[in-house]
């Protein structure tokens, strides 16, 4: 069979966005759809690792052999993730959303003929990928990405430090590049040691990739 250079090693990875709710039947969210995340718990699990993937709300599939967990809003991803703790690696690909709503409430927001718009309050979510790189238990590799528009290679390195992370993916997501939401990925793999561009490829094989290093950088 296949090499499995990952066989006894733990992972995690978030994946998709998180709903922050406004009331019962309302939230707040954003574009991303969980397939590079999903892929990515993909094929960890294919080189062999025990994985546990906690995915907000996504549309597509459970990857084969891996433990989903789904949540929904940020403070749920963060309470799941480290529950999953201890790991040897960690990589959070969910678009976490960075507010969420100061107190939804309970029941639904009526409109009402004559009155004003309701104001929302926003509060600032947990930073799961920074919580996890400043951890008593951080696991020995911790990736995270960095979905940017403009400044991309200073961003992400920015990220790397302030997050703790050995590892940032970073892409380009403005709309042009149809990356969000689309199957294929352009990145730039930010380390500590310097960075390299990845030419554009399926999500898949972005993941295969990935995988492949963390495969390397774990039996080193
Ligand atoms: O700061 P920014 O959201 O651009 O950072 C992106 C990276 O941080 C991604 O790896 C994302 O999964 C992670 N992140 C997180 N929790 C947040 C915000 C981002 O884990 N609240």
């Amino acid at each position: 069979g296949e090499p499995r250079p990952l066989a006894g090693k733990k992972a995690i990875v978030t994946s998709g966005p998180t709903h922050e709710p406004i009331d019962p039947v309302r939230y707040i969210a954003n574009r991303s759809s969980g397939k590079q995340g999903h892929a990515i718990a993909a094929a960890l699990a294919r080189l062999g690792a025990e994985v546990t993937l906690v995915s907000g709300p996504v549309t597509i599939p459970d990857p084969a052999g891996v433990s989903v967990v789904r949540v929904e809003r940020a403070e749920e991803m963060r309470d799941a993730v480290l529950a999953a703790l201890p790991a040897d690696v960690a990589v959070m690909v969910a678009a976490v959303a960075d507010w969420r709503v100061a107190s939804a409430a309970g029941n639904k927001i009526k409109k009402r003929p004559g009155e004003a718009p309701p104001p929302l309050q926003l509060a600032e979510n947990p930073d799961i990928l920074k919580t996890v790189g400043h951890h008593g238990a951080r696991p020995k590799l911790v990736i995270g990405f960095a979905a940017e528009t403009e400044n991309v290679a200073d961003n992400g390195r920015a990220k790397l430090e302030r997050k703790g992370a050995d590892y940032i993916l970073a892409n380009d997501v403005s709309p042009a590049t149809g990356i969000m939401g689309g199957d294929r990925n352009r990145v730039k793999l930010i380390g500590r040691e310097g960075s390299e561009d990845w030419p554009e490829m399926d999500k898949d094989e972005v993941a295969a990739k990935l995988a492949a290093l963390i495969a390397a950088k774990l039996s080193a």
